[in-house]
């Protein structure tokens, strides 16, 4: 029988999930539906048990419902934990289990494809929002010899670093970096802002880019985002969107669900073309 999945959120129209499942499915051979659910504003739980109740075997879950989804979920991963949020459901004999392949997703992409050693590397993380929180603890996993989160806020970088707990996070506002950078250069920098692709890079100075060997933006889109831009101008070895860690976090979901864990390359590729033509 053909086990059903989908990806939940609202708005969820442009959601590329489905579009990536499928490839993974057809590549492994696995019997799975994967469609789009949309939710009421105030209907996550209602949309899920329903979900639940007529046989699905998975979720995957995008804005807004990711903090909602952490409630769901009656056991966590370690990882889920230290998001402080869920993007993926799993439902099965013993309930509702909860995960977040979001930030491996992120350093897979980093460390696989894009060839950047995450063991000793010196990284900046800009946003302290619930993007960067997802991605604090895989990149500290994966063994980055530092992280400073900068955000507009300070409070919320501050906080964020308490949070993580580890004496390689420090948190400053954008003002004190320059400070807080000290003598030594970043080897990666990643923006985890929610700053769009219209809005400008954010403000931090162009010395922090300077020697990067990477400047990875969580987002995507048909073009290069602004931070992308400022870092190829001020000399960034290498510059990447987010949409690789879109497909590895994908993988990643249907590694937990299927046990099997599908080829990225060729589904990245065909994704990037769909959308270089939309
Ligand atoms: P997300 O889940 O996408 O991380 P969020 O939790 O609302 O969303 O966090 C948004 C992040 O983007 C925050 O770090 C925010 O900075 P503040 O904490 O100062 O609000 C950051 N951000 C949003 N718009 C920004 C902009 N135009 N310039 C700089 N930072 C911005």
């Amino acid at each position: 029988m053909t086990d059903r999945y989908a990806v939940i959120g609202n708005p969820i129209a442009h959601s590329r999930s489905p579009a990536i499942h499928a490839q993974f499915a057809r590549q492994t051979g696995q019997d799975i539906s994967y469609e789009r659910l949309l939710a009421p504003l105030d209907g996550f739980v209602a949309t899920v048990d329903a979900f639940r109740a007529a046989g699905g075997r998975g979720l995957n879950v995008t804005v807004p419902f990711k903090l909602q989804a952490f409630d769901y979920a009656l056991r966590r991963s370690p990882r889920a934990q230290a998001a402080g949020a869920v993007n993926t459901l799993a439902f099965d004999a013993d309930g509702v289990f909860g995960d977040n392949t979001d930030g491996v997703g992120m350093v897979r992409d980093i460390s696989g494809r894009l060839g950047v050693a995450l063991a000793g590397c010196r990284v900046l993380l800009v946003g302290a929002g619930g993007a960067a929180r997802g991605v604090l603890l895989p990149l500290l996993e994966a063994g980055a010899a530092s992280v400073l989160i900068a955000n507009r806020t300070a409070a919320k970088a501050h906080h964020l670093a308490g949070v993580a707990d580890d004496s390689r996070v420090r948190g400053c506002g954008f003002d004190a970096l320059e400070h807080e950078r000290g003598a030594g250069s970043f080897e990666l920098l990643v923006n985890a802002t929610s700053a769009g692709l219209d809005d400008a890079a954010p403000p931090i100075p162009d010395a922090c880019y300077r020697g990067a060997r990477l400047a990875y933006d969580m987002v995507y889109g048909a073009r290069p985002t602004p931070f992308m831009l400022r870092a190829s101008e001020l000399g960034c070895a290498r510059v990447s969107d987010g949409l690789g860690m879109l497909v590895e976090q994908a993988a990643e979901s249907f590694r937990l669900w299927r046990g099997v864990r599908p080829a990225t390359a060729p589904v990245l590729q065909r994704m990037r073309e769909e959308i270089a033509g939309a």
